[in-house]
């Protein structure tokens, strides 16, 4: 059994409520119960974490280290600005994945920035809440190919 985290940036705490155009109609705490779900179905268990501080968001990284076997990060705004988060998640050496519920590379060109991308094991976006899934899948691949 495996843990682990899925990490949501600024805002997505209002999914289900915001553009919902770009975001769709489920909300954060339906998604991570239906990934949490997921986890458990394949013997893996699974942490949800939100923020809307980037400091909060580098804390949580911390405190995974030793802890965590993979993480899932949408940092949502922060993807473009922050190099915090990168020295963060080098910091600790936890394999993780971005992920993106819209295909920021069309949209505003500010969004095809990342800081992440280059040291993430890969990036999945565009897929709405299916993205974390795709994520979920890969990660559990991941895992499995880890072990042995
Ligand atoms: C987002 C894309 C970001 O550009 C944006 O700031 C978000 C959400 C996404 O999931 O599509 O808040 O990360």
């Amino acid at each position: 059994m495996a843990k682990l985290l899925i990490i949501n940036g600024p805002n997505l705490n209002l999914l289900g409520q915001r553009e919902t155009k770009i975001y769709g109609h489920t909300s954060l705490d339906e998604l991570n119960q239906a990934l949490a779900h997921l986890c458990l179905d394949n013997n893996h268990q699974l942490e949800s974490y939100q923020s809307n501080s980037e400091s909060s968001i580098i804390d949580t990284i911390h405190l995974a280290k030793d802890k965590i076997d993979f993480i899932i990060i949408n940092p949502a705004a922060y993807t473009h600005t922050s190099i915090a988060i990168r020295d963060a998640l080098l910091g600790v050496s936890i394999p993780f994945i971005e992920v993106h519920l819209s295909n920021t590379a069309a949209r505003e060109a500010f969004r095809k920035i990342s800081y992440l991308s280059d040291i993430a094991l890969g990036t999945i976006s565009g897929f709405g809440t299916h993205s974390y899934y795709l994520a979920l899948d890969a990660a559990f691949n991941y895992l499995k190919s880890a072990k042995n």
